[in-house]
């Protein structure tokens, strides 16, 4: 394998316009969407990546149409079901990450299903944002410290923050992919993604195929990571 990311993040935007730009509802670019997630997770098995963190559902998204948001979550809940069988044979390991506090009933069940189904899985670790923020998320973390007796205010540090955050195991991020022409983070991954790399495409994430992954990641490899130091590595 090339030095490729070993934690990606991507950010699947355009579904709404790829639909609309053909005449159809955007809930069948939504639709068309869960397609193009499952090439992509088999082509990060593929080419070796093993963690790969989605953006499905944002605290934002809620303020879409009541039509759009029931629509997603019955997406995300009917998907979980249709494809947890051959997530589970690939050796997939599913995440759920995000508030689950105003969540109906049916979903969080199957969030809390399949995780468990697919806990011990290895190949990759997908992670899939769900009603989540990256400000919600810092918030929360910050909540349960400031609950826990244990927790004193000098001991407080990078590391302490990363282990309250919604999943604990979850590394960093190493490359942000966005699609559908838009340059922004979106409130996404605020904390892991601090030292990520960025990459933007106009594709739209229905159309965003194999070869496209292909092409950001052979530009992440040429790139240099500097993580705050100097191009030579000299200390001033
Ligand atoms: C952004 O496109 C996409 C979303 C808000 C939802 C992403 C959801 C999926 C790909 C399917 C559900 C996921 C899982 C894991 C089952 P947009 O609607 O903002 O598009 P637009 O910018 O063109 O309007």
């Amino acid at each position: 394998m090339q030095n490729y990311p070993s934690h990606i993040a991507i950010i699947m935007d355009g579904n709404g316009r790829w639909a609309e730009n053909k005449n159809m509802p955007r809930t069948y670019g939504h639709k068309k969407g869960v397609e193009t997630l499952k090439e992509i997770v088999k082509a990060f098995i593929e080419f070796g990546i093993p963690s790969l963190t989605v953006y499905a559902f944002s605290t934002e998204n809620w303020k879409r149409p009541p039509k759009e948001v029931k629509y997603l979550m019955s997406l995300f809940s009917k998907t979980i079901e249709n494809e947890a069988e051959e997530l589970n044979q690939q050796n997939v390991q599913i995440n759920i990450i995000g508030r689950r506090n105003n969540l109906d009933e049916k979903v969080l069940k199957n969030i809390e299903w399949i995780e468990k189904l697919t806990e011990n899985n290895n190949k990759l670790e997908l992670n899939i944002a769900f009603n989540y923020g990256g400000r919600a998320e810092i918030i929360d973390a910050v909540k349960k410290m400031m609950k826990n007796p244990n927790i004193d205010l000098n001991n407080i540090n990078q590391e302490l923050i990363s282990k309250n955050l919604y999943n604990p195991n979850i590394s960093n991020i190493e490359y942000i992919i966005r699609t559908g022409g838009d340059k922004r983070i979106s409130n996404f991954l605020l904390w892991e993604s601090a030292y990520a790399e960025l990459y933007f495409t106009d594709t739209y994430w229905p159309e965003f195929s194999k070869n496209d992954l292909k092409k950001a990641l052979d530009e992440f490899t040429n790139r240099k990571r500097k993580f705050g130091a100097l191009d030579n590595g000299d200390d001033l």
